[in-house]
């Protein structure tokens, strides 16, 4: 499947990538998908980020999500981070028990509960219950049960998407193994960004992957958490990365390339690339969307050669 248009400047990643993987090893590993539906994962333009990604000994990611850049490079070590409690619950259980934990998120995916009523009153279950470990197989089963995958909160922190009528909804036992098995090198930590990237250490890579600033003033904006994440956030995390570019920690930011965004990233290297995705809600229309990666070099980290 083709997912971008070419561009001048995905020729120029498309070097960059070539350089990074010989520098890291003789023989590219083949990518590997998340195991949660999250909306805005960067599947599909890991090429892009592992190219513009400097060596280190850590990586940092203040906005893990479903862990698409996690899964599919390899660093010594890890720090993994999100605000929403749910998503980073669901990774420490299956970092502690891993096939234990795939077994019994595995027991809610039978055809009994793929049903309306069945998810309503799983969703419900998983909103009211105390038992924590109960509450996060619940939530890789709604993940794969609600309507595009997708995860929003009402005000009162319930979540609330509508069930998604798959036929057979996918289990993705290969996908939390894959995930197990490196969670040995990372740790996972629920904290909002600031906190995060505060624990940053020379010889640390950052890379940030924040909901995405609007596209125009009237665009929809995706909901993870109960907390917003609008234009001050989208500030505050560019300040932070020149405060510790300046420290000698490099930090990446992806982001729609929007007039706001560069402005934003003007201390920053640009790597600009158009991504293929759906741009409709109902995903009946889909366009090319420019997208970019900030880079902000740490004072006397490696550079990639130009
Ligand atoms: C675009 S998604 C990240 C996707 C991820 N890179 C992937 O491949 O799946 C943005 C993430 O930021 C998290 N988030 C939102 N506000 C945050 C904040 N203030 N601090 C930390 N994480 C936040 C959301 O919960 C969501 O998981």
């Amino acid at each position: 499947m083709c997912a971008y248009r070419m561009c001048v400047s995905d020729v120029r990643i498309g070097e960059e990538h070539a350089r990074h993987d010989r520098q890291m090893s003789s023989r590219p590993s083949p990518t590997v998908r998340p195991f949660l539906k999250w909306a805005g994962n960067k599947y599909r333009i890991l090429a892009q980020i592992k190219a513009a990604l400097p060596p280190g000994r850590r990586l940092i990611e203040p906005f893990v999500g479903s862990g698409a850049v996690f899964a599919n490079t390899d660093y010594a070590r890890y720090l993994l981070a999100d605000v929403n409690p749910d998503l980073i619950a669901v990774y420490r259980h299956l970092q502690e028990e891993g096939p234990r934990f795939i077994e019994h998120c595995r027991s809610y995916f039978t055809a009994r509960n793929n049903t309306g009523a069945a998810y309503y009153d799983l969703r419900a279950r998983f909103n009211q219950t105390a038992d924590v470990r109960e509450k996060a197989a619940l939530f890789v089963y709604l993940n794969r049960h609600c309507y595009n995958g997708l995860c929003r909160y009402n005000a009162g922190g319930g979540f609330n998407v509508p069930f998604g009528r798959y036929r057979k909804p996918y289990f993705p036992a290969a996908e939390m193994a894959h995930f197990h098995e490196r969670a040995r090198r990372a740790e996972f930590v629920c904290a909002a960004f600031g906190e995060t990237m505060a624990g940053a250490q020379p010889g640390d890579a950052v890379y940030c992957d924040p909901p995405y600033a609007p596209l125009s003033a009237t665009a929809n904006f995706t909901s993870y958490s109960v907390q917003p994440f609008g234009v001050d956030e989208q500030r505050a995390l560019a300040r932070l990365a020149e405060k510790l570019a300046g420290g000698g920690v490099t930090v990446i930011i992806s982001n729609h390339d929007t007039e706001f965004t560069r402005r934003e990233y003007a201390q920053a290297r640009i790597v600009a690339f158009d991504v293929l995705r759906t741009i409709s809600c109902d995903g009946s229309r889909r366009g090319a969307v420019g997208e970019l990666l900030a880079i902000f070099d740490g004072d006397g980290a490696p550079r990639p050669a130009r």
